[in-house]
């Protein structure tokens, strides 16, 4: 099987890279990055004879077709992420997101090749602390930031091209994700390499937000079980009920790291903070028989903090400039 992967050099699809080569050694794996700020050829290096790599941008036709033209499979996780980013300057997340997927829509429905799109529970706004419900795939959508309106509407082209066209696609729609490769703009590896560096972690407002966290193998493995046996059309939600607020998350980094719990600070607070994600996955578990392996976080953190201290190398070049501009921010 050809798999063509989008943003393979970012979080999650380096580490999609990493488990497709391991479970699948039938698989021939292509990566079509950009090498934005958030893409790091590094995370691709222990495998790098056994892929083809192409630096381009998927909102380029002109790049986008041969390699779909090439290709058994799209998985498409090529975005800018990162929700901050999206408040200080929206336009890359216009063109990298929607832009991005309409041209892989357009490719894969000229070369009839099968496309499944990464996507996050942001497309549906927030839920507030005390409500008892969860996301299902029949909430209506509400995005909040630029980067969860973007997504939002590359969801919509998905499902345009699905019923317009006949395009062979599937939808997910995934939780936080934590785990080694994590671009350390992000929260939780954030704060892991602040503390390595002996600097406080911060913490948005009062840090009461809720986040349903997923290790990113067991999202990986949902993505494959989806491509496997999911329905065409069909979106699923990905989640591992993970549920936490952000001054639980920072107090087990704390004391994993062998600091005193209390020991963070509040910062200024995001415009516009979503209050609470919470995903029913049962879709994918009763159709697709799809569970987690990661089901104690805090080992998964424990490992998480692991991998930061034991690859300083990787997210070190970036740590000043990071911090510089959360600094920027009063945060
Ligand atoms: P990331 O920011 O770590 O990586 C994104 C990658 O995409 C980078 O390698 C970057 O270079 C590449 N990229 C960006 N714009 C590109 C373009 N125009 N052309 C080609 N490559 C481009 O992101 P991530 O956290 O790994 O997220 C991957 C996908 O998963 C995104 O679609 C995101 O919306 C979705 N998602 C993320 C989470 C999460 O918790 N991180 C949860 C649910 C869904
Ligand atoms: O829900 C899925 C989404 O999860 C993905 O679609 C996004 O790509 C991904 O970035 C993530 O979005 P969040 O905005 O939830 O993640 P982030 O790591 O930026 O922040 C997690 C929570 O922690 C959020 O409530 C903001 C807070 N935070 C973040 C940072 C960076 C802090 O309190 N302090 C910080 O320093």
């Amino acid at each position: 099987m050809k798999v063509l992967i989008t943003g393979g050099a970012g979080f999650i699809g380096a580490n999609f890279v990493h488990q497709t080569l391991a479970d699948r050694p039938d698989a021939q794996v292509t990566v079509l990055d950009k090498l934005t700020y958030a893409g790091n050829k590094a995370s691709l290096d222990d495998v790098a004879d056994k892929i083809t790599f192409v630096q381009g941008d998927v909102a380029d036709p002109d790049v986008v077709d041969p390699l779909v033209a090439d290709s058994d499979v799209v998985v498409h996780f090529a975005a800018e992420s990162h929700n901050d980013n999206s408040l200080n300057d929206p336009s890359p997340f216009i063109r990298s997101n929607l832009v991005g997927t309409f041209q892989l829509l357009e490719a894969v429905r000229r070369h009839g090749v099968r496309y499944h799109h990464i996507s996050t529970d942001e497309v549906y706004g927030d839920l507030a602390l005390d409500d008892p419900a969860k996301f299902t795939p029949g909430t209506p959508y509400n995005p909040s930031s630029p980067y969860s309106a973007s997504k939002a509407g590359s969801d919509l082209l998905v499902r345009a091209w699905v019923r317009s066209f006949g395009v062979a696609a599937t939808i997910s729609n995934c939780s936080n994700n934590y785990g080694p490769y994590q671009h350390i703009e992000k929260f939780i590896p954030r704060q892991i390499t602040n503390l390595i560096d002996g600097v406080r972690p911060k913490l948005y407002g009062a840090g009461l937000n809720v986040r349903d966290w997923i290790h990113v193998l067991d999202h990986n493995r949902a993505v494959w079980t989806i491509i496997d046996k999911g329905r065409i059309g069909q979106t699923y939600l990905i989640g591992a009920d993970g549920e936490l607020n952000n001054v639980q998350v920072v107090e087990m980094i704390l004391e994993l790291m062998g600091h005193d719990p209390h020991d963070y600070d509040h910062v200024n607070d995001r415009a516009g903070h979503d209050r609470r994600y919470a995903i029913d996955a049962s879709k994918l578990r009763d159709e697709l028989g799809w569970t987690p392996q990661y089901t104690d976080f805090r080992d998964g953190l424990a490992q998480t903090i692991a991998w930061y201290r034991d690859n300083e190398s990787w997210w070190r070049p970036q740590k000043a400039a990071t911090e510089a501009k959360y600094a920027a921010q009063g945060q």
